[in-house]
């Protein structure tokens, strides 16, 4: 099937089985390798990217079901050279160890704040549940969130 994704403001084009997933079409196809792949089973989350401004598991759901729609990766958070601040308050708090969880933490907070700008920390944990970290104990994944937040208290 012929599809056309708008890709971080640009529209992509491609020839898809129907059984691809978005996740391979944006890594394979389209060779954008930031969004990563942790389990295939819509667990871990490192594989969320937006889907028209919602935060999806690119893993579940099907390239051909982004036809005409607008998906947002880790790559498009900044902008001429700037860090979009949720990136920012992940460099300022270090809420990374290894990073493979990053991108997707970075997606989820990126959608958190542009619907909640002042999220609590229970927000914060809630929306960040569909997202597995093995390193960090999610501290400091927590603590980057409310920089980014602007609001960002000692816990
Ligand atoms: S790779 Fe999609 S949820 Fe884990
Ligand atoms: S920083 Fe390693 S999985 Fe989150």
């Amino acid at each position: 099937m012929k599809i056309s994704v708008t890709v971080n403001g640009t529209v992509k084009e491609a020839d898809v089985e129907p059984r691809l997933l978005l996740v391979h079409l944006i890594r394979e196809n389209l060779g954008m390798t930031g969004t990563h792949i942790g389990c295939d089973t819509t667990t871990c989350g490192a594989c969320t990217v937006l889907l028209d401004g919602q935060p999806i598991k690119s893993c579940t759901a099907f390239a051909v079901q982004a036809n005409g729609r607008q998906v947002m990766t880790v790559e498009g958070l900044e902008k001429d050279g700037k860090l979009d601040p949720i990136q920012e308050g992940f460099f300022q708090e270090h809420g990374l160890q290894c990073g493979f969880c990053t991108p997707g933490m970075l997606m989820t907070g990126f959608a958190l704040l542009k619907k909640n700008a002042s999220p609590s920390e229970a927000d914060i944990r809630w929306a960040i549940s569909g997202n597995l970290c093995r390193c960090t104990g999610y501290v400091n994944i927590v603590k980057s969130i409310q920089h980014a937040s602007g609001a960002r208290h000692d816990t």
